[in-house]
């Protein structure tokens, strides 16, 4: 029987799992199948931990959410297309919801069946080899500290790329008398309540962590880009300036010449696609891009196909293009897609990467992805999804941003789904300080 590893239980293991099962009740005979997750549950980054850090089994936390995060796009573009929105809550909800009730929402459809019984939870995978027929995969079960290995026909890699964070230096950083951390260990913005803070980056993080420690009360916030701004019109107390050059005692001195006293820097500067359980002939290599070279389709190692990762695009759309992924990995595994010539994937992955090369603004980068997610879908029997509503949510959601950066999570979009509307949310995200799942859908 074809045995089949998962590495990783988070939206894209658990997005595999499903896959499988929904062939299963189709009839379809499906693999063995053996998913490891180094945490104690599933659910991946969206398992909040108040850890940093190590866990308690010194292995480091992958965990990079904070409390209090929303999210930061509509529900409504990444919503399942097997499982609504309104079907987990009973009613229509609003379109940016807090942490809590989008790892709800994750849960819902993966806890219904017996998919928990083939995650081995606290085992983390240590080493892959394969030998040319199969893998090795090698595994420590954490809590009794007991390494052991096993073999595969193929490995699903779904380990995230949001967990190993790039920590760049600058000068002045090692006497600096405040707090220097990156936004993997970010955690709660109270902690900056009355403090200047300096963040850098331009990129989501540093977006929503600047707003969060605007929103809990920090005095200033100044965020330092590199390259190009995110230009949105900052409340007061916010501003965005050029490159951080120095830090000098306790003042930070940009290249544009500005100067701010500073008693915490929060480095937002973005994460690494780290494999170290993976032999090198394995690895992917990449940046956070949109279509990482080497993955066919987006999924399907290019130098060996019985190797599939799942999720290593940077992200505007996620659990929707997560399962359009997934199913389309099941059906190369279960032989239902045949892997065309090394000649037609080559053409195939630099068809896109050259497409990918030469997007210029947010617009195209959406087109880029809706186009990449809608072709995937054509390949699998995923159920029908409204992606043309999605790119559209996408669009009007960037502008809404542009607009006001302080209110973009009080609109409302329509299910690709369902076609319901999100209704307005009671409280205005900049006054909404309870994130809670209960006051979110029932005050
Ligand atoms: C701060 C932050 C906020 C975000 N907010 C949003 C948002 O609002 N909306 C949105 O759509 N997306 C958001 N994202 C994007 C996020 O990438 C996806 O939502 C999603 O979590 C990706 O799922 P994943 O399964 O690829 O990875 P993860 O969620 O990272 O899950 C990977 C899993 O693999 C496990 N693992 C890793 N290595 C091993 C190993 N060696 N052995 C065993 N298990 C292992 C980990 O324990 C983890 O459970 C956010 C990301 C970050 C960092
Ligand atoms: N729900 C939410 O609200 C929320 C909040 C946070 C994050 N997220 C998600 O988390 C994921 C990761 O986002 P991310 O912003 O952490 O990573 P990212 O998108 O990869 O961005 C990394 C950023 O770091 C900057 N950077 C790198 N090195 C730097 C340096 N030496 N000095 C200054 N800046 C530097 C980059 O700037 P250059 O452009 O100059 O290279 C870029 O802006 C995304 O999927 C995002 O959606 C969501």
């Amino acid at each position: 029987m074809t045995k089949v590893a998962i590495i990783g239980a988070g939206p894209c293991g658990l997005s595999m799992l499903r896959a499988f099962e929904q062939a299963e009740k189709k009839g379809e005979k499906i693999p063995e199948i053996v998913c490891f997750d180094k945490q104690d549950d599933w659910g991946g980054l969206w398992n909040y931990s108040w850890r940093t850090g190590s866990d308690q089994y010194g292995d480091p936390v992958p965990n990079s959410m904070y409390r209090y995060l929303w999210s930061n796009g509509p529900k409504e573009c990444l919503e399942f297309a097997d499982y609504s929105f309104d079907e987990h809550f009973g009613k229509p909800i609003p379109s940016f919801p807090p942490r809590e009730v989008l790892y709800d929402y994750i849960l819902g459809r993966v806890k219904k069946g017996s998919l928990k019984d083939k995650v081995k939870f606290n085992h983390t995978v240590t080493n892959t080899l394969f030998d040319g027929e199969k893998f090795e995969v090698t595994y420590r079960d954490k809590k009794n500290n007991q390494t052991s290995k096993d073999i595969f026909d193929y490995v699903v890699v779904s380990t995230g790329h949001f967990s190993v964070p790039f920590i760049p230096e600058y000068p002045g950083m090692k006497s600096f008398p405040g707090r220097i951390m990156h936004s993997h260990d970010f955690r709660d913005a109270e902690e900056f309540r009355g403090k200047n803070v300096i963040v850098l980056g331009s990129s989501y993080s540093a977006e929503d962590v600047a707003l969060q420690c605007h929103k809990y009360g920090a005095k200033s916030v100044t965020i330092g880009y590199r390259h190009n701004p995110m230009g949105f019109k900052w409340p007061k107390g916010m501003k965005e300036v050029y490159h951080l050059d120095r830090l000098e005692g306790n003042k930070a001195i940009f290249k544009d010449g500005h100067e701010q006293e500073a008693d915490a820097v929060i480095l937002c500067t973005g994460y690494l696609h780290h494999f170290p359980f993976l032999s090198e002939n394995l690895k992917l290599q990449t940046h956070n891009r949109l279509y990482p070279p080497k993955l066919y389709k987006g999924v399907v190692w290019e130098n060996n196909h019985k190797l599939m990762y799942l999720g290593m695009q940077d992200q505007f759309h996620t659990f929707n293009m997560f399962d359009c992924q997934a199913w389309f990995a099941r059906d190369v595994i279960m032989g239902k897609i045949t892997i065309p010539s090394e000649t037609d994937i080559k053409n195939d992955i630099n068809k896109w990467v050259s497409m990918e090369e030469k997007l210029e603004n947010p617009d195209q980068m959406i087109d880029f992805q809706t186009e990449y997610t809608k072709e995937l879908h054509s390949l699998s029997d995923y159920p029908k999804i409204d992606f043309e509503l999605i790119r559209k949510n996408f669009k009007e959601w960037e502008h809404h941003k542009v607009e006001d950066i302080m209110t973009y999570r009080n609109k409302s979009f329509s299910s690709p789904v369902t076609g319901s509307i999100g209704p307005v949310h009671h409280t205005p995200w900049e006054t909404a300080m309870d994130d809670s799942l209960k006051t979110f859908l029932n005050k």
